[in-house]
C-alpha cells in the first residue's frame, strides 16, 4: 500500500528549478543526493538540464512512466499540473505548495478542485501545504528538509511541517533513525488513517509516532489504530488540548479539532499511547523501538547518587510502577560486590565514587533478579566517574539481557560522550530520571494492552423498531427535544428499568392509575411545550391518597395553564414513587470527530461541582464500561464504605451498555441524559428516574 509514495520506481519534480534558493531546486537536490535509485525527472518550462540531469517542460513529455510527482509550483498552477499527472498515469503526488484550505474559502475551493482531479485519475495525494516525505529504505528524500535522517524503525507523521524539520534535527543529534517520515499538510486526500494502515503491514516500521492537531474521521481512526496497536506501538502527541490551543489549531490547518476529552477516550479505546509533549513522544518511541517490552511493572533502579534515585523512585511509584523488593539472594550478592556504605536495596546505590565495574556488578545483579522486570540506570558525573566506560557496560548488558534498560545520565557537557555511546548502542538515555520512568510506564502500558484481548461490543435485546418509530414521529413533528413520555418510550425499548408510569387525561383516570401503581405516586405534567416542568409547578411528589390525586390533577393543570397558556398539554403522568438509590448521571453527547460520547458521573446534583465523571466513545464494550465505573473517584461509594452494602454494579454496567447500543442504533440521537439513575444495593438493579433526549440532524448538534 502507498508503494508509489514510499518506494516509487521514478519521480518527477514539477517546479524543479536551477536556482538553489528555490524549493524546486532543494527538493530535486534532496532526491538526487541521498542515494535514491529510481529515475528522476525535473520538470521546468525553461531549463534543459537541472542539477546535471535532463529536464522536461511538462510531465506529459517525460519519455518513461512516472510513479510519483512532487509538485512545487505556485498554487494557481497546481490544478493544471495535477491534470497533466493524471494524463501521464502518475500514481501518487506530493503537493508541497501552500496557499490552499489553510488560507480561507478561496484556497479551500482550489484545494477541492485539485483533489477532484486527482480522484478522477486515481492519484493518491499527500498534502497540499506539506514538507514532503522521506523513506530511508528506498533512500527517497522527497522533501525540502535540510537533512536526511539515519535509517531506523520509527515511522513518523506530522501535521506540522515546521515541527518535522525540528524533529529531524533533534533526531540527528540523538542518533534516532526513521523508517518513513511524512509531513501530512492539509490532508486533502491521504490522512493519518492511510498511513496507520500502511505502516501496520510495513516490516521496516516497528513503532509509529504522530503529531496530530485533529483527525479527519474519528471512527476510522479508532478502528485503524486498534488494528495497528495489536502489532506495534503507536505514540501520539495531540496538540490543541487547551481551548486556546484548539483555536490556534483551527486557524493553523483549518481542522476542526475535537474536544480533548474525546481524544483521551479515543486513544484509550484504540490502545494509543498519548504523549503530552514532543519530548515525551520521543522518550516513549525510542524506548519502544530499541528495548524489549517489560514482562511486568517491577523496576529496579541503579544509581550513583541518592537524590536522582529518589526522584526516579517517586516518578515510578506515582505512575504505577513498583519499586520491587530485591530477592535475599540479590541483596547478598550486592553485599559482596559493593562497598559496605552502598545501598543494597532498591534503589541500588553504587555510591558517588563508583567506576564502571561497580555499575556492571550492580546491574548484573538487578537483571538476574527474577523479581525485576526492568532496570533504570542513573549516573551523575563525579571527577572519577567513568562516563564512557559505564555507558559501554550498559550497552553491552542491554544486548546480553532480555529485559529493558533505560538510562538517565544527568548533566550536559560531561555526560555527552556517554549519551552518544548509548544512543549508538540503542539504549535510550534521558535528560532526567522522571523521563526514564515515564518512558518505562509507556512500555508497561503497551505490554498490558497487548495482554488484553480485544473485545467487541455486546448486543443486548431491544425493541429497536419501537424506539425508532418514536424518534421518527418526533422528528416528523419537527420536535428536536423529545418530551418525557417519548424519551421514556425509547429508554424502555432498550429495557432500561423506569418507574411505572401512566398518562392520565382525567382526574378519575389519574386516581385509577394511582391505585394500580400503588401509593405514594408522583404526578407530572406532560407537554411538548413545557420542558422545565418544575419551573411551572408541574411536578408533585409524595401523593398518598385518591383525594390528593384528584386535587393535584387540577392544581397542576391550573398552574401549567397560568404559566404557559398556549401549551399543548398531553395529560398528567402518574408515576411510581421510587425509593432513593445512589444517584448516577448517564449522559451522551456527540463529539464532532468521534461521534457519541457516553458520560458516567456520580454525585447527583453535585456532579458538576465534583466533576467525578468518566467518558467513553460508543460503542462501548463490557470491559470499557467496567473501567469507566471503577475509575470514578467515588467508586468506593458504589462498592460500599464502612460496612454499607455494595451497589448493583452489574446492573449499572448493563444500563451503560444498553445506552451505548441505543445511540449506536440511532445516530440521530444528539443528546441523552438519564438523570438521576438510581442504583440500588446489589441484586436490586437500577431505575432511570428521568430521561431527556435531544435529536439532531445526523451530523450536527441542534443546540
Ligand atoms: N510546470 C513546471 N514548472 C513550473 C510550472 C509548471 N506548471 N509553473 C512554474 N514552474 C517553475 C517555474 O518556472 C520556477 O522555475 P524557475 O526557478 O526555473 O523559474 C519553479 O517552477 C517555481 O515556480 P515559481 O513561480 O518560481 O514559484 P516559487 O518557487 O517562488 O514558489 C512554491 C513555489 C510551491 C515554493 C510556493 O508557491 C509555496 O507554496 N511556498 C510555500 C511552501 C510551503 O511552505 N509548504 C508547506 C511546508 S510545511
Amino acid at each position: 500500500m502507498l508503494e508509489a509514495l514510499f518506494a516509487p520506481d521514478s519521480v518527477a519534480v514539477v517546479g524543479a528549478s536551477a536556482n538553489p534558493s528555490k524549493l524546486g531546486y532543494v527538493i530535486t537536490d534532496n532526491i538526487l543526493k541521498y542515494g535514491y535509485k529510481g529515475r528522476v525527472y525535473p520538470i521546468n518550462p525553461n531549463e534543459d538540464k537541472i542539477l546535471g540531469i535532463d529536464a522536461y517542460p511538462r510531465i506529459t513529455e517525460v519519455p518513461g512512466p512516472v510513479d510519483l510527482a512532487v509538485i512545487a509550483v505556485p498554487s494557481k498552477a497546481v490544478a493544471g499540473v495535477m491534470k497533466d499527472c493524471g494524463e501521464k498515469g502518475v500514481r501518487a503526488a506530493i503537493v508541497i505548495t501552500a496557499g490552499f484550505r489553510e488560507t480561507g474559502v478561496q484556497g479551500g475551493q482550489m484545494e477541492r478542485e485539485v483533489m477532484g482531479i486527482a480522484a478522477e485519475y486515481g492519484i493518491d495525494v499527500l498534502g497540499p501545504n506539506c514538507l514532503g516525505l522521506i523513506d530511508t529504505n528506498s533512500s527517497l528524500n522527497a522533501s525540502f528538509a535540510a537533512s536526511m535522517p539515519q535509517r531506523g524503525q520509527i515511522s513518523f507523521m506530522s501535521q506540522s511541517g515546521a515541527l518535522c524539520t525540528g524533529v529531524l534535527d533533534w533526531a540527528a543529534v540523538n542518533h534516532v533513525g526513521f523508517s518513513t517520515f511524512v509531513s501530512l499538510g492539509n490532508k486533502g486526500d491521504l490522512n493519518e488513517v492511510d498511513f496507520i494502515r500502511a505502516w501496520k503491514d510495513d516490516p521496516n516500521t516497528k513503532v509509529v509516532m504522530a503529531y496530530l492537531e485533529g483527525v479527519v474521521d474519528g471512527q476510522a481512526f479508532i478502528e485503524a489504530s486498534r488494528e495497528l496497536t495489536r502489532v506495534k506501538p503507536f505514540v501520539v502527541v495531540k496538540a490543541g488540548t487547551t481551548s486556546a490551543g484548539s483555536r490556534a489549531v483551527s486557524s493553523h490547518t483549518g481542522t476542526l479539532a475535537g474536544s480533548d476529552t474525546a481524544y483521551d477516550a479515543a486513544f484509550e479505546k484504540a490502545g494509543i499511547l498519548r504523549a503530552r509533549s514532543v519530548g515525551d513522544l520521543f522518550a516513549y518511541a525510542t524506548a519502544l523501538a530499541y528495548q524489549p517490552l517489560p514482562k511486568g511493572h517491577r523496576v529496579a533502579i541503579v544509581t550513583n547518587a541518592g537524590g536522582p534515585g529518589i526522584m526516579a523512585t517517586d516518578a515510578c511509584e506515582k505512575n504505577g510502577l513498583s519499586l520491587v523488593g530485591l530477592s535475599d539472594e540479590t541483596v547478598e550478592r550486592l553485599r559482596h560486590v559493593l562497598p559496605p556504605a552502598a545501598g543494597f536495596y532498591n534503589p541500588i546505590d553504587v555510591l558517588g565514587d563508583a567506576l564502571s565495574d561497580r555499575y556492571e556488578a550492580a546491574l548484573r545483579a538487578a537483571f538476574d533478579d527474577k523479581n525485576v522486570d526492568a532496570v533504570i540506570v542513573l549516573l551523575t558525573p563525579q571527577a572519577m566517574t567513568e562516563i564512557g566506560a559505564t555507558a559501554q557496560v550498559i550497552v553491552d548488558l542491554a544486548q546480553e539481557y532480555d529485559k529493558p534498560i533505560l538510562a538517565s545520565f544527568l548533566g550536559g557537557k560531561d555526560v555527552a560522550a556517554g549519551n552518544e555511546i548509548m544512543g549508538k548502542g540503542n539504549v535510550p538515555s534521558y535528560g532526567f530520571p522522571e523521563q526514564a520512568a515515564e518512558a518505562l510506564v509507556a512500555m508497561v502500558r503497551y505490554q498490558q494492552w497487548l495482554d488484553t484481548e480485544l473485545e467487541e461490543p455486546v448486543r443486548k435485546s431491544a425493541d429497536r423498531e419501537r424506539a425508532s418509530m418514536t424518534l421518527i414521529a418526533a422528528e416528523k413533528a419537527g420536535r428536536l427535544k423529545l418530551n418525557e413520555m417519548e424519551a421514556r418510550q425509547i429508554v424502555a425499548a432498550y429495557q432500561i428499568p423506569l418507574p411505572r408510569t401512566q398518562l392520565a387525561n382525567s382526574a378519575e383516570q389519574a386516581v385509577h392509575f394511582a391505585e394500580e401503581i400503588g401509593f405514594p405516586v408522583v404526578m407530572k405534567v406532560i407537554s411538548p411545550d413545557i420542558l422545565h416542568k418544575s419551573d411551572v409547578g408541574g411536578v408533585v411528589v409524595g401523593i398518598r391518597d385518591p383525594k390528593s390525586v384528584r386535587q393535584t390533577y387540577q392544581d397542576i393543570l391550573i398552574r401549567s395553564r397560568r404559566y404557559t397558556p398556549d401549551a399543548d398539554i398531553w395529560g398528567i403522568a402518574i408515576q411510581e414513587q421510587v425509593e432513593q438509590g445512589k444517584e448516577i448521571i448517564v449522559g451522551v453527547n456527540k463529539d464532532p470527530t468521534f461521534g457519541h460520547m457516553i458520560m458516567l458521573g456520580l454525585g447527583g446534583v453535585y456532579v458538576e461541582v465534583l466533576k467525578d465523571v468518566q467518558f467513553g466513545i460508543a460503542p462501548l464494550t463490557p470491559r470499557q464500561v467496567h473501567a469507566m465505573i471503577s475509575r470514578l473517584r467515588s467508586y468506593p461509594l458504589l462498592t460500599g464504605v464502612r460496612g454499607e452494602e455494595g451497589s448493583d454494579i452489574d446492573a449499572l454496567e448493563d444500563c451503560l451498555l444498553r445506552v451505548s447500543q441505543m445511540v449506536t442504533d440511532m445516530p440521530a440521537i444528539a443528546e441523552l441524559d438519564i438523570n438521576p439513575l438510581f442504583v440500588y444495593p446489589d441484586g436490586k438493579g437500577v431505575i432511570a428516574v428521568d430521561a431527556r433526549i435531544v435529536v439532531g440532524s445526523n451530523e450536527s448538534n441542534p443546540e
